[in-house]
């Protein structure tokens, strides 16, 4: 089954949609965090108390430097949660993924915005790669051509890395991805909202209500 994250540091958002959908875990990268002004120390045991201890949660680093990176790498890995530490898929990044992967930590590398970039973090071992569909469409490029360019290549080359697709401002971007078979993706709190929205849902939802109660006043179901 595809992973289904949520890309936000809400936490009611995330107790919301966890009620309703079979959530992995949740993603987050350093401007979700600023926006909040939640940090991982507050976020992340609140994140694990509402979803539970298999919930797996992804940070990324700030560092600047590769050994940076690296350091805090391993410093993210030790927190008490299943960890995946993001790392941008930059020249310094790529250096410390190589790195990273010699700990054995997870690493998804993130800001991928071509399919060449995300097929050298896959070659550098990362395990998730994380291409930016709506920031590469709204640059007047395909997002959805980049994800299937680099799924045709993990298959060609029999990588192990997964794809976990991320930035999406609306459900057809999210689902033409899906449609792709990838392993992974993250939704905004708005677009997994539109997931379920159609306007015409309700109306035969009330309609059902309407046709029941004018036979059967209140019994239920099984009471008819
Ligand atoms: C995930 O790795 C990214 O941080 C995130 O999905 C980017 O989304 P945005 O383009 O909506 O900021």
């Amino acid at each position: 089954m595809i992973e289904l994250y949520l890309d936000t540091a809400d936490i009611e958002q995330v107790a919301r949609f966890n009620q309703c959908l079979p959530l992995r875990g949740v993603t987050t990268n350093p401007s979700i965090l600023a926006r909040s002004a939640t940090g991982l120390s507050r976020l992340l045991p609140a994140l694990a108390s509402e979803l539970g201890p298999a919930a797996r949660f992804y940070a990324q680093v700030v560092s600047t430097t590769a050994q940076g990176m690296v350091e805090e790498a391993k410093q993210i890995n030790q927190l008490p949660y299943d960890m995946v530490v993001k790392v941008p898929a930059t020249e310094t990044g790529l250096a410390a993924i190589k790195q990273i992967k010699k700990e054995g930590i997870l690493v998804l590398a993130t800001a991928i915005y071509s399919a060449q970039q995300g097929f050298l973090a896959a070659l550098c071992g990362a395990d998730y790669l994380a291409p930016y569909v709506n920031r590469i469409d709204a640059m007047g490029a395909d997002g959805v051509g980049v994800v299937a360019d680099l799924q045709h290549l993990i298959n060609q080359h029999g990588l192990a890395s997964k794809i976990l697709a991320a930035s999406f401002k609306n459900t057809q971007q999210a689902m033409d991805v899906m449609k792709l078979g990838i392993a992974a993706i993250t939704l905004p709190v708005d677009v997994a909202q539109q997931m379920f929205a159609h306007p015409a849902v309700q109306p035969a939802v009330d309609q059902f209500s309407k046709d029941w109660h004018e036979a059967f006043a209140d019994k239920l179901s099984f009471e008819s």
